[in-house]
């Protein structure tokens, strides 16, 4: 089929090359020039595991262009996808002026029937201002085509998002259009093998889908941080906690891990934006306030623990920072707990070194060049001349440090896990002092 897809940012780039790679013809536009000349040699903007040689390939083989010329891609499209950003606006509300400005842009060229599909995460009603953006733009053009507007959000996972997008838990279609339901399942039908996974479902409902999948994501990790600061109170190991309660096939082993606070572009973002939602439409959403407001406490748990432990003498300390992606497999550091950190250290008169195995470059574009902060080549090289080490990504290469070596290197052999990657006891026999999230220590 051939598809057009309006932004190449991590959705649109990921969905257009899955797309592509199962055979349909793809053509991928974006506004930013340089992007879209990058993309057509190779280059490809985000750090995603297996990405790389599949827009090569598909790019190659001809299914997968890129371009700046909208009216082309228009031409191109029997479906057309918005999937640009919807950054937060001041209040928390999803700021729609790209996807309306992208949905305007269709209205003044479209010749032919289309289906236009929102894979942007956008609040509830969005399709209905897609719809009459658009209609508004024909009407002045003085022209009728018919097209319709449906919804298909993503549920990409960064670092996996490539697997996510070729084997979907589930494809959820809103459109109560059949032609639309139709040209949707045939697009999508190279993926949906072995058993159903198309929902079909009206538009406002599958809008509300994305959003609600996030939030309950995000709710149950803020659970889990609520239980692990209760638990350090009162003396338990959330760890134990985690697996005493993971083997209930009603609470499930995903998502039940404490950490340092969620962080990334999607579910602070959609968290917030739909208690806006519920907000606007008369409805308080209490539950939604309390998972943002104790992720963003937990944010700032780590400092916490090392003033537990360093007291009011945080300042002159260097402290070795490992990890500075918001998860590990990225080198996105949108909303990550590792900001907040450093933010604080820094602010308590503290040096840092940090090392993440891809997101030096991001940290050097949001920081600049400062005193107080190195940026190194590896885990062993932050914590040279460090005298304490505080653990904010689960990187895979830091499950399993040689500890009495770590030891050796920190002046005050104290490690902060804010990912409760170790084993406490093993720590401290290396005669080191630990820390970590709800382990009572
Ligand atoms: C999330 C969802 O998982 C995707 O399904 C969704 O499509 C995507 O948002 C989106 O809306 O686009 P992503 O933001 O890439 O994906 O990251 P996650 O893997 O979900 O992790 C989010 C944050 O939660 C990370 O900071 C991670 O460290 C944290 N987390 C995750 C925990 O603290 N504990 C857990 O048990 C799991």
């Amino acid at each position: 089929m051939r598809v057009t897809i309006f932004g190449t940012g991590y959705v649109g780039l990921v969905t257009g090359t899955c797309l592509a790679d199962v055979g349909h013809d793809v053509v991928c536009v974006d506004i930013d020039a340089a992007k879209v000349e990058g993309l057509a040699r190779g280059v490809i903007p985000i750090y995603e595991p297996g990405l790389e040689p599949m827009v090569k390939a598909n790019h190659a083989a001809g299914r997968l262009h890129f371009t700046t010329d909208a009216p082309a891609g228009i031409a191109h499209g029997d479906l057309i996808f918005i999937a640009v950003g919807t950054p937060p606006d001041e209040d928390g509300s999803a700021d729609l002026q790209y996807v309306l400005a992208v949905a305007r842009t269709i209205g003044r060229h479209i010749e032919r029937p289309v289906i236009v599909v929102n894979k942007s995460t956008v609040p509830v009603g969005t399709a209905d201002k897609v719809h009459a953006a658009i209609a508004a733009e024909l009407a002045q053009r003085g022209v009728e085509v018919a097209f319709d507007v449906a919804s298909n959000p993503e549920f990409l996972k960064e670092g996996d998002a490539v697997n996510d997008c070729m084997r979907p838990d589930r494809i959820v279609v809103g459109s109560s259009n059949p032609v639309a339901v139709e040209k949707l399942k045939r697009l999508y039908a190279p993926f949906n093998r072995n058993h159903e996974r198309i929902v079909v479902m009206d538009v406002r409902s599958a809008e509300l889908t994305k959003y609600a999948a996030n939030a309950m994501l995000a709710t149950k990790i803020s659970f889990m941080n609520e239980i692990a600061n209760i638990a350090e109170q009162v003396g338990a190991d959330i760890e134990m906690v985690r697996q005493g309660i993971g083997s209930d096939p009603r609470i499930g082993w995903h998502f039940i891990y404490p950490g340092a606070g969620y962080g990334g572009s999607c579910f602070p973002k959609d968290v917030q934006a739909l208690a806006r939602t519920a907000q606007h439409s008369g409805y308080r959403a209490r539950l939604l306030e309390a998972v943002e407001s104790v992720n963003d406490s937990q944010k700032g748990h780590l400092f916490e623990l090392i003033q537990r432990h360093y007291g009011d003498d945080v300042r002159g300390k260097t402290f070795a920072v490992w990890g500075l992606a918001f998860k590990p497999n990225t080198d996105d550091m949108r909303e990550a707990s590792s900001r907040r950190l450093l933010a604080q250290l820094w602010e308590a008169g503290a040096k840092v070194r940090a090392y993440d195995p891809e997101a030096a470059e991001e940290a050097h574009r949001i920081f600049g060049e400062r005193d107080d902060l190195v940026l190194c080549d590896s885990a062993r090289a932050a914590l040279a001349d460090a005298d304490a080490l505080v653990v904010v990504t689960e990187w895979k290469q830091f499950r399993s440090p040689d500890f009495a070596r770590v030891r050796q290197a920190l002046a005050d052999g104290v490690i902060f896990d804010g990912r409760n990657l170790y084993h406490p006891d093993e720590v401290e026999s290396a005669g080191l002092a630990y820390y970590g999230i709800g382990r009572g220590r």
